[in-house]
């Protein structure tokens, strides 16, 4: 058994290396070689990507791809999407094509507001405890004015700050449920700051208010946190169409086409085993957008599932409809987004990708991310309901089959021209590859 190591963040880079490469790994010096091919020759921006998080050893690469034409609200946007997953951003591009030729996408943020707590025990009479805070609030947010100062020059700050009684689910828990405005930051920094200042204000305060016990003075905060649930920031995304004109599918008329397309919603809203991953596909174009512009993707993943399961059972996250021939499509999803703080100035490609986008403002970015999540959920419904998802993922798949059988560049040529129109799976690529190469 590998024995653990003390200090290992205390080692330089190299250190690390040698020692993750000689203990965890069989070929040692090849480890190194992996590991340092993959360092930034400009030293400099190698050190800022180091600095990004603790005991870095190397770079993780992901793709950066581009999904272009995407109409929305007039304005046309090229796309940028950062993720692993083949097939992705050719679907993103597709859909957003289709709907370019049928009006494009339209978008509104429906809400904006943020949403943190204090947990805390308070072992007493309810009432002293709501006249407390009521009397206490503007010294919370006179002791929280250094914080919130420049917020508040930008247009946010606290928003609203209310007693939650919670001693249904635990003896003698409360809750100060506080909402924020947090304009053009995502804002986790902020709220978690403002929170622990709340946290000490209340404590402190607590001890000298004359009307409590000294059981009642003994506020006991158990910890003060942001909420990635944030059902009221929230963006809607839309597409609609007379019915007749989804007229793309071959083997297919408009109007069944749009049925089954609304039936594949419905079935996504009554069946969870279907919704988890109807909604993943979704998450497919809203994470690579809001991986590309430096958000947290982790903070919009548990903050959409939480809305999907909003009514007490895991649901679809969009919506379709057929009224009056007009073919109806949207999604409502809870995006806590930012475009200034974080990585969006530090990282070069999350800038880039913000360039690119024109430097959209928080808002307009929710409107851009949610667009990439209902384009990404068409394309795949388009695909399941007609063809199947098999035929266009295993063509995209196929440079990675390919790639993995080490051919050479003229083999590989050979390999895709063969598959133009052929059904790829990895046996039919290995079988043919063994029919181009001479026998030994
Ligand atoms: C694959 O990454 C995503 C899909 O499974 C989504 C869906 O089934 O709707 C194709």
């Amino acid at each position: 058994m590998t024995p653990p190591i003390e200090g290992f963040s205390k080692l330089s880079k190299e250190e690390k290396i040698d020692w993750i490469a000689a203990r965890y790994t069989d070929n040692s010096e090849e480890t190194k070689k992996i590991l340092k091919r993959y360092w930034n020759q400009d030293t400099r921006l190698q050190q800022l990507h180091d600095e990004f998080i603790e005991n870095t050893i190397s770079n993780y690469y992901l793709p950066l791809g581009i999904a272009p034409n995407f109409l929305i609200n007039g304005k046309v946007y090229a796309m940028p999407m950062a993720i692993e997953e083949s097939s992705v951003v050719a679907a993103a591009s597709k859909a957003a094509k289709f709907w370019l030729e049928r009006g494009g996408f339209k978008a509104t943020v429906l809400g904006t507001e943020k949403i943190g707590q204090v947990h805390f025990i308070y072992q007493g009479d309810a009432q002293k405890l709501g006249d407390f805070i009521a009397a206490v609030k503007p010294t919370l947010l006179s002791d929280a004015a250094g914080i919130t100062g420049k917020m508040e020059r930008r247009g946010g700050g606290v928003t609203s700050i209310s007693l939650r009684d919670r001693r249904e689910v635990m003896d003698h828990y409360f809750q100060l449920h506080c909402t924020f405005e947090t304009i053009d930051a995502m804002g986790a920094n902020f709220i978690n700051s403002c929170l622990e200042q709340f946290a000490s204000t209340l404590q402190r305060e607590a001890q000298g208010y004359a009307a409590f016990s000294p059981e009642e003075k003994d506020i006991e905060v158990v910890m003060s946190i942001l909420s990635n649930y944030v059902p009221d920031c929230l963006v809607r995304a839309e597409v609609q169409c007379p019915v007749e004109a989804l007229n793309e599918e071959k083997d297919m008329e408009p109007m069944e086409f749009a049925e089954k397309m609304v039936r594949a919603v419905a079935i996504a809203k009554a069946e969870p085993f279907r919704a988890v991953t109807h909604n993943k596909g979704i998450m497919n174009g809203v994470d690579a957008v809001v991986l590309a512009t430096g958000n947290d993707f982790r903070a919009v993943e548990a903050g959409a599932h939480s809305f999907a399961a909003k009514e007490g059972q895991y649901s679809s996250l969009t919506h379709a409809r057929i009224a009056n021939g007009v073919f109806h499509f949207w999604i409502e999803i809870p995006l806590a987004l930012g475009t200034v703080g974080g990585l969006t100035r530090l990282h070069p490609m999350v800038q880039l990708s913000l360039d690119i986008l024109q430097n959209p403002s928080a808002r307009e970015l929710m409107q851009i991310v949610a667009v990439a999540g209902l384009a990404q959920n068409f394309a795949a419904l388009r695909s399941l309901v007609t063809t199947g998802i098999q035929q266009g993922h295993m063509k995209m798949h196929l440079l990675n089959i390919v790639n993995q059988l080490e051919v050479s560049q003229e083999e590989k040529l050979a390999l895709l021209n063969e598959f133009k129109d052929r059904p790829v799976s990895h046996r039919a690529v290995e079988a043919a590859l063994e029919r181009l190469r001479p026998p030994r």
